[in-house]
């Protein structure tokens, strides 16, 4: 805890530290429903039956999902399990979807500054869309979002938080490593609400549009300097990455 204290102090980002507890507990993922947000994923790097990694997913389209490249372990031998729908204590329950995925880790994701901290996953099978599991869209256009409420959801939260974008300076100013195209910097709106907890990284930060009356996903939850803090935390930037979405996958922006 003083640690962690000392480095908000000092502005710099163990981003190890924070990814190591977020990824290690499995004792979190006890969330029974995806409530208001059936496109949320839960994943797993699994290697045998150890689980390595948790992660939050988002479903962008019946055969394919985003999450943070950090959430993939590159070595060899290890199987990535992407559940959607019902997950109780790690296991899905009916009308829930899972799959074995391959993925595509973005070519410059850099793990010493989380540059481009953003991954696709995929699967050959189409996951079937219900009530509990549909696909989340991606914005249409280029916004900074600065000042919108949006949200953020996964299975190491018990439940969702209420957040807004904030100016990038904000991050700028306690991470060495933001990067201000590719980055962005949400905080919690009132001090008992929080950010992304252990687990959630990988997951979708999401904005109503009050225009579509649809969500959107415009984040990716990548690293922060506590887990579960009100404090200003980072996303990869959806819109920074869309042309590199589209060219990759099968996500289209005219199925919304
Ligand atoms: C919000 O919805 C409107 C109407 O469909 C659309 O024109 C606009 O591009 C959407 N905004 C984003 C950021 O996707
Ligand atoms: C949207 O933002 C990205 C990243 O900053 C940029 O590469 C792209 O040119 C922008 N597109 C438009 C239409 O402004």
């Amino acid at each position: 805890m003083l640690v962690s204290m000392a480095l908000v102090v000092i502005g710099i980002v163990n981003a190890e530290m924070y990814s190591a507890q977020a990824h290690s507990k499995p004792s979190e993922y006890e969330r029974a429903d995806t409530g208001p947000y059936p496109w949320q994923g839960h994943l797993r790097a699994m290697a045998g039956s150890v689980n390595k990694i948790y992660c939050g997913a988002s479903l962008i389209s019946p055969k394919w999902a985003l999450t943070a490249a950090r959430c993939i372990d590159t070595a060899k031998g290890i199987v990535h399990i992407v559940t959607f729908g019902k997950v109780v204590s790690q296991t899905p329950i009916v009308g829930s979807e899972q799959r074995t995925a391959t993925y595509l880790r973005h070519e410059q994701f850099d793990e010493t500054n989380m540059l481009n901290d953003i991954a696709l996953l995929t699967w050959t099978k189409e996951i079937t869309l219900s009530d509990h599991i549909q696909p989340i869209a991606l914005p249409r256009h280029n916004a900074t979002f600065i000042g919108e409420t949006v949200s953020i959801s996964g299975f190491g939260r018990t439940e969702s938080s209420s957040l807004y974008v904030a100016d990038q300076s904000l991050c700028a100013t306690s991470y060495i490593n933001f990067a201000l195209n590719t980055n962005l910097c949400a905080k919690a709106k009132v001090i008992d609400q929080s950010t992304f907890c252990l687990g959630d990284t990988g997951g979708p930060l999401v904005y109503l549009n009050a225009t579509s009356n649809t969500y959107v996903q415009i984040g990716i939850a990548s690293h922060g300097v506590m887990m579960c803090s009100p404090d200003p935390s980072v996303y990869t930037r959806v819109t920074a990455y869309l042309p590199w979405i589209e060219a990759n996958s099968g996500y289209d922006k005219n199925q919304f």
